[in-house]
């Protein structure tokens, strides 16, 4: 059966940096706290006119270039976004007309933070369907317009960035497995309160402070610890492979606590799990492409190697995916 494969990657970042302690006049918070809490020294944040497409059209430029593809050739796009631009029409169409993907369907995906990894997983089954072949799968966030900037509990965790992937066919390594899990009924640990159905935007909600962003930070760090491991672990299994055979571990960029206790867990090095959280915060759904285009180009990630995706996030969701890496160049 033919697979999918990773031949491109991008990514794009704000150019303004809020440092730690930028945040310190902004809330009651310092920069060795934050350190030593979630390992993060800075973040970027977009200019009041920057939006999520901008930043996904500026990502998915340099995954197509990246991948020697035009943009006409492209199927398919996918965008995980929390942050879309308007609830509708999909981000993803605001960015197929402006990068030109004449040719290509196009829709948002909403996993929170997990949204692209599971993008990855939904790509390549349209790839190995046979159904598509050039597919393009964007994490573009700008939680800076959804975070209450006077919560010191979650304004300090959060950033803004987008990370962008080609898939292409192969018949040779590629995404050798992907596993999705949720569990709806700790939503309310991870969400947005305002602006759906439930509760339209009125001068309420917005008095309420509803459109933003509201966590439960101790329950999704438990979460957090035991989610990524376990799904790190069903997905090798599913693969027929261990912890063993794993050259490089992406995980979503949300705390170094985090992930130091998932690289224990899974009893891998540090330095087989790429951590790049104290430059960028989370991005939440381009947390994992863009460290995984910044391991590309530190030269971390070579031909046969062997390199696990996991997230999680909102919904809650988690997702995981393995693959051998083959750009096909
Ligand atoms: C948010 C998070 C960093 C808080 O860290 P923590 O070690 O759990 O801290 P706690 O919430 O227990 O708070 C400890 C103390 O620090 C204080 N504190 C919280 N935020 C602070 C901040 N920004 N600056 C300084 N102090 C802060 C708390 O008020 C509390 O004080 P108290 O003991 O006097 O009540 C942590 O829970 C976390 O990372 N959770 C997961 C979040 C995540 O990954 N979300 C995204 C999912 S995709």
């Amino acid at each position: 059966m033919r697979k999918a494969t990773i031949t491109g990657l991008g990514k794009y970042l704000p150019e303004k940096v809020m440092t730690n302690k930028d945040l310190e006049k902004i809330v009651d918070t310092d920069d060795g706290w934050i350190k030593a809490r979630t390992g993060i020294e800075e973040r970027r944040i977009a200019a009041d006119d920057e939006t999520a497409s901008d930043l996904g059209v500026k990502a998915a430029e340099e995954a197509l270039k990246k991948a020697g593809i035009k943009a006409e050739e492209l199927d398919l796009i996918i965008v995980a976004t929390i942050t879309p631009d308007m609830p509708f029409p999909a981000t993803a169409c605001l960015i197929q007309d402006r990068i030109g993907a004449s040719n290509a369907g196009a829709f948002d995906l909403e996993a929170a933070c997990s949204g692209f990894v599971y993008g990855i997983s939904v790509a390549s089954s349209f790839i190995e369907s046979g159904m598509y072949d050039n597919i393009m799968v964007i994490g573009t966030e700008v939680l800076s317009k959804i975070i209450n900037w006077e919560d010191r509990g979650t304004c300090i965790l959060f950033g803004d960035g987008a990370g962008a992937a080609v898939l292409q066919p192969t018949d040779k390594g590629g995404i050798l497995a992907s596993d999705l899990g949720s569990d709806g009924s700790g939503g309310d640990t991870l969400y947005m309160p305002g602006g759906g159905s439930l509760k339209p935007a009125t001068h309420e909600t917005v008095d309420n402070k509803e459109h933003y962003l509201y966590m439960e930070g101790n329950q999704v760090f438990k979460f957090a610890v035991k989610i990524m491991s376990k799904a790190s672990l069903k997905v090798l299994k599913k693969a027929g492979l261990s912890t063993d055979d794993v050259d490089l571990l992406i995980p979503h960029q949300a705390n170094t606590r985090i992930i130091a206790s998932s690289t224990k867990r899974l009893k891998l090095k540090p330095e087989q799990v790429f951590v790049n959280l104290d430059k960028y915060g989370n991005t939440s759904a381009a947390s994992v492409p863009i460290a995984l285009a910044e391991a590309e180009e530190q030269g971390l990630i070579k031909n046969g190697d062997t390199i696990v995706l996991v997230a999680f996030g909102g919904g809650l969701t988690w997702a995981s995916t393995v693959l051998e890496w083959n750009d096909l160049k």
